[in-house]
């Protein structure tokens, strides 16, 4: 997708050899063009697929699957970042640990909003570890509902995300795939 790309080139700053800030467009201040022509491309990608919902993480996925949702016409449903709490019986969770943050988060969907019937499109704005997608797709398989894809819209791909999520035999696509941020760089693939 050229406009996302174009974006994460002259706006995405280099953090260090494995962050890429995208403050300006994406994790803070939000290009509401950009992320309707997320949703454009996405619906073109995965329409014939009878997606019936998108399910997403807190925080910053939920502002690309909104807009990927409103597309399709589906619902966009968001795990929510729980305090643990293994009394709930109303609510599939998992464990998704951040190697980036160096954080593990309990993550909570309430049971009456995903069941055997959902085909699942998920959305994220990272691909870096593959954590956060394949928590999604642990709680769709806790409701017996089938995860179609994964819609990414920056893949780090010099992480070993996509390798484990196509381990997991999931289908993943990516809008824009960085092969590098090094010296202070960010090189797409396709540019080294
Ligand atoms: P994963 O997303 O593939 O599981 O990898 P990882 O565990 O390393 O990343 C966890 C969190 O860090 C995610 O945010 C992800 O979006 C974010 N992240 C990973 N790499 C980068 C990066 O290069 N730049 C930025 N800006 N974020 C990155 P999260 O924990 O879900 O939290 P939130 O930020 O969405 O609230």
């Amino acid at each position: 997708m050229d406009l996302l790309k174009q974006k994460v080139k002259e706006d995405g700053v280099v953090i260090d050899e494995r962050i890429l800030k995208v403050d300006g467009f994406l994790n803070h201040q939000i290009d509401a063009e950009l992320m309707w022509e997320v949703g454009e491309t996405f619906y073109d990608q995965f329409k014939d697929e009878g997606i019936t919902k998108i399910l997403t993480i807190e925080a910053s996925g939920i502002a690309p699957a909104i807009m990927v949702a409103k597309r399709f016409g589906v619902p966009c449903l968001f795990a929510k970042k729980a305090k643990p709490n293994t009394l709930n019986q109303d609510a599939y969770t998992t464990d998704i640990h951040s190697f980036t943050k160096n954080k593990t988060s309990h993550v909570m969907i309430s049971k009456e909003f995903l069941d055997e019937n959902d085909r699942i499109l998920i959305i994220d704005d990272f691909l870096a570890n593959g954590d956060a997608s394949l928590g999604l797709n642990n709680l769709v398989e806790q409701a017996k509902a089938q995860t179609v894809g994964i819609g990414i819209l920056v893949e780090k791909s010099f992480q070993p995300g996509r390798q484990k999520l196509n381990e997991a035999g999931l289908k993943v696509s990516s809008l824009c795939e960085v092969a590098s941020l090094a010296g202070n760089k960010v090189t797409l693939v396709g540019e080294e």
